[in-house]
């Protein structure tokens, strides 16, 4: 078991492709619905994979069973159970408890754990087709759409991706609203592979190391070799 401390934004990595349908026994009511809903195996693939990764993290911060973790994902903008993913409040402790951000695109999905404030991952596929002076215009503002004029597409493809996904784990970070004063964001790009980018946001925190682990090594690994001990 990895102790979560202080200091270190810990991200789990895994791809979608690991997901076990057995582990669909881990989800509660609210996860098997919207598990079900995606039209997609890839997609339900995801959702699965770090659905299950943040039952685990929490669970053995917990001393608990993944099954019985109880989380909230709803929405503050709409009451649907699609928001960003937390302990249920009843068990939160204001400073103690770990905060989470789950981001999946591509082959991967990824889990990012901290104890230092709110947290935000964004994992993207780097994608060559799209407009990305067009996109950075409209999406991240002109000085970031200027920057990418004159780059090769390949360079401009990765640098637009790195932007975006600086933008998008800052979002998650400060989710529902930026925090009130100044919240200082610190942000870290990660290194993933030559097909995507990601990068990881904490606020108003002290300086974080982040640390990649392979998620593999917290998902069931009792389902995957076929002796199922998960509702411990
Ligand atoms: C929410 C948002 C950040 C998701 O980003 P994305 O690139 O589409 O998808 P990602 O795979 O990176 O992230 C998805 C995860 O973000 C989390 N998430 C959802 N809403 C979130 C929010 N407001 N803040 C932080 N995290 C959020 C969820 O855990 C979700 O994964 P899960 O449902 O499998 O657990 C993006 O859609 C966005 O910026 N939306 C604008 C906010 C918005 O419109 N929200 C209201 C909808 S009514
Ligand atoms: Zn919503």
């Amino acid at each position: 078991m990895v102790r979560l401390r202080h200091g270190t934004v810990t991200l789990w990595w895994a791809p979608f492709a690991a997901a076990d349908p057995t582990w669909l026994e881990l989800l509660d009511p609210v996860e098997t619905r919207r598990y079900a809903a995606y039209r997609q195996s890839a997609d339900r693939a995801r959702f699965l994979v770090g659905a299950v990764a943040v039952r685990r993290i929490f669970a053995d911060d917990l001393a608990m069973a993944p099954h019985r973790v109880p989380l909230d994902r709803t929405c503050p903008n709409c009451g649907r159970p699609h928001g960003k993913v937390r302990l249920a409040d009843h068990l939160r402790q204001p400073g103690e408890t770990l905060e989470v951000s789950v981001s999946h695109s591509g082959t991967w999905v990824v889990v990012a754990a901290g104890r230092d404030g709110p947290v935000g991952v964004d994992v993207e596929a780097v994608d060559p087709a799209l407009d990305h002076v067009g996109l950075a215009r409209v999406a991240l503002g002109d000085r970031d759409a200027n920057a990418l004029l004159g780059l090769g597409d390949a360079q401009r493809a990765w640098e637009f991706t790195g932007m975006w996904v600086r933008r998008e784990a800052a979002v998650k970070a400060t989710s529902p609203a930026l925090p009130e004063g100044s919240p200082r964001l610190q942000v870290h790009d990660v290194v993933v592979d030559v097909n995507h980018r990601a990068a990881v946001v904490v606020v108003d925190s002290p300086p974080v190391d982040v640390v990649g682990l392979d998620a593999r090594a917290i998902l069931p690994p009792d389902v995957q070799s076929g002796s199922s001990n998960l509702r411990e």
